[in-house]
């Protein structure tokens, strides 16, 4: 792994005690994961900060990211985003989304971990931004190298579903309602936060219980100057309009151009 001999570094002392001291904390009880070194020593750094106290089992497994419930000082429970080491195709995939923003002019690492980081720290933004706008996004908590922690969506310890698990079930006038709820969340992103988030479908909205949703996985947002945001953010809408049209059959929906021009028409 890069420069690093990591038999060496867990073979030496220092280590071996601070191995000693995570096990003996009650950060890891229930994860079975084996984290890699860095990751170990990230979620150390968020447990020292008292931001998390422990990390429970995990919620999504996806090739560049896990997701696993965790909680802090006060009973709050968290979603922990772990980007894991990447891979030369994820680095090459999330350039498109780095180079162009204004917000990352001349911040590009060479190095794969700090370009890990770095994305890490790109989620953790826009999520702030978005947040701030009155997004519906989980609240952001912290983030720290490849580790996010975000607020848990979900009741007692099962996250949300998404909307891609639950569209079947619902009526049509919930469809509508859910349908309403993106588009408006969708001008947020636009006319506040400034941002389009570039990977909108329905695999990246959670719907709560009473049918509120929450938009999640915004790492790949970009800046609304990013040369690229307007294709973007068309493939958000078509996204969006081929899902409700086609699959959930809402026929009266407004057409792509209609959404799009609601979306960046940012007048009262
Ligand atoms: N704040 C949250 N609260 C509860 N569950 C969450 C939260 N954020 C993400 N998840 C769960 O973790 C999954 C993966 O999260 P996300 O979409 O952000 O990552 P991803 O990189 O797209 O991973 P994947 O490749 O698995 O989709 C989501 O589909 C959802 O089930
Ligand atoms: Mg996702």
């Amino acid at each position: 792994m890069n420069s690093i001999d990591e038999d060496k570094i867990f073979s030496s002392p220092r280590i071996r005690r601070y191995e000693k001291r995570i096990k003996d904390s009650e950060l890891f009880e229930t994860v079975e994961e084996v984290f890699d070194y860095f990751t170990v020593k990230s979620l150390y750094e968020l447990m020292r900060r008292r931001i998390l106290k422990r990390m429970n089992g995990v919620i999504s497994s996806g090739k560049e990211a896990r997701v696993y419930l965790g909680y802090g000082y006060n009973g709050e429970k968290y979603a922990v985003k772990i980007y894991l080491t990447a891979t030369a195709e994820f680095r090459k995939g999330i350039l498109k989304y780095i180079i162009g923003d204004p917000r990352f002019e001349g911040l590009l690492p060479r190095d794969t971990r700090k370009l890990i980081y770095l994305w890490t720290r790109k989620e953790f933004r826009n999520l702030k931004k978005m947040y701030e706008n009155g997004v519906s996004v989980p609240k952001p908590i912290a983030v720290y190298n490849n580790v996010l922690v975000m607020e848990f969506i979900g009741v007692e310890d099962k996250r949300a579903p998404l909307l891609i698990e639950v569209w079947d079930e619902l009526s049509e006038e919930d469809l509508l309602y859910i349908f309403d709820q993106i588009i408006d969340n969708m001008k947020k992103i636009y006319c506040r936060a400034k941002l389009v988030h570039a990977d909108m479908s329905e695999y990246n909205v959670m719907v709560r219980e009473d049918l509120s949703i929450v938009i999640i996985d915004v790492s790949q947002a970009v800046h609304i100057e990013h040369p690229n945001a307007m294709d973007f953010l068309d493939r958000d809408i078509r996204n969006i309009h081929r899902f409700f049209y086609r699959e959930a059959g809402l026929e009266d929906i407004p057409s792509v151009n209609d959404l799009k021009n609601m979306v960046v028409n940012c007048g009262a």
